[in-house]
């Protein structure tokens, strides 16, 4: 049964093509559907075909290294119906070649590209009925691969679950314009020899405490500062992020405590497509007090704005709304996930 806040209706109506939801209500928040995906391997050997099954709760070892040792990964991406009604999701690919990467840093064994993949486009399929109407939000699929096998020692689990359950999301954050950062010079994310370039499961927990007093302090969300010198921005609790100044687009390089996010990368290549200098580097704060327009990329984000940073009692402003290069490079990216312009990258995996 869905939770009172969910969005679903309460009726038995259903109809074919689609769930019983009200799409205009979504945010970013569970709406349980029909299915999901469900593999098992040993440790070292490879994962056969999958299964979907009903979504619902898993058992597992009380004694896993998921539940233990935080052995975990996760992914996220999304489908999207176009207006002449397909779907499609967004690179895949990517998602998939960043769990390898992930399984690789925690001793995990991984899903192939092609099972991944294939994973993927079944749970769309299975839950097709669930993938909003255009206009009106996305599947967002949520890829698991967790140490399930019981091992009491810190070591690698003798086996992993790979499950992929999703949910159909609006907006991630509910501000119309711009978010409203804070600074935090108190915790951190990520550091050197760590795990925050990989999509760990123990990267997102640590960052809550930080971004509840930010909310109560009336602030959107956390960017977080290297903790080696404390002076160079790396990234927000659950998104990448760019500034602008003049001609030139800079993120911070993704050398160890950076998520190469997907989003990440699609925006500095069309940003780099209409003219712009797009440079992977490292980004001081004061550089960041001094740019021109700041913004912020992920799945669950998509592109968004950043109408003010406030860091110790600094408060800046930066550009918004239609003239803002973030504007534009949200329109460019939107409208190839929606069909509205041709995929000239491949990007897109029609299902
Ligand atoms: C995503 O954008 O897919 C993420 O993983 C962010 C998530 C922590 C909400």
């Amino acid at each position: 049964m869905a939770p009172s806040s969910s969005p679903l209706r309460t009726t038995s109506e259903t109809d074919e093509k689609y769930a019983n939801v009200k799409w205009e209500e979504l945010g970013f928040a569970l709406t349980p559907i029909d299915y999901m995906y469900v593999a098992k391997c040993r440790q070292g050997e490879s994962f056969t075909q999958g299964k979907i099954v009903p979504y619902g709760d898993i058992s597992i070892s009380p004694c896993s290294p998921i539940l233990n040792y935080g052995q975990g990964l996760f992914e996220g991406l999304k489908a999207y119906r176009t207006e002449d009604d397909r779907i499609r999701i967004f690179r895949p690919d990517q998602n998939a070649l960043r769990m390898q990467t992930g399984a690789e840093r925690l001793c995990m064994t991984p899903p192939t590209l092609e099972q991944f993949v294939e994973a993927v486009k079944q749970t769309v399929l299975a839950n097709k009925k669930w993938v909003p109407p255009p206009g009106k939000g996305t599947l967002y699929i949520r890829p698991l691969l967790l140490g399930s096998g019981a091992t009491l020692g810190v070591a690698p689990a003798p086996e992993y679950t790979f499950l992929i359950y999703a949910s159909p999301v609006g907006d991630y954050h509910k501000v119309s314009s711009g978010l409203n950062l804070k600074v935090d010079h108190k915790y951190h994310r990520a550091h050197s020899g760590g795990t925050g370039g990989v999509k760990s499961c123990t990267n997102y927990s640590p960052v809550v405490k930080s971004l509840l007093e930010a909310k109560s302090a009336g602030f959107s969300d956390v960017l977080f500062l290297d903790a080696a010198t404390g002076r160079n921005i790396e990234e927000l609790t659950a998104c990448n992020i760019f500034i602008v100044k003049g001609n030139i687009v800079s993120t911070p390089p993704t050398s160890g405590t950076i998520l190469p996010g997907v989003t990440r990368k699609s925006i500095s290549e069309l940003a780099h497509d209409i003219g712009y200098q797009v440079e992977e580097r490292d980004v001081s704060v004061d550089e960041l007090l001094e740019a021109e327009e700041v913004f912020c990329t992920g799945t669950a984000v998509v592109v968004k704005a950043v109408e003010t940073v406030t860091f110790h009692d600094k408060k800046v402003k930066y550009r918004t709304g239609e003239a803002a290069l973030s504007t534009k490079l949200h329109s460019m990216l939107t409208n190839i996930q929606m069909g509205v312009v041709e995929d000239k990258k491949g990007w897109m995996v029609d299902i």
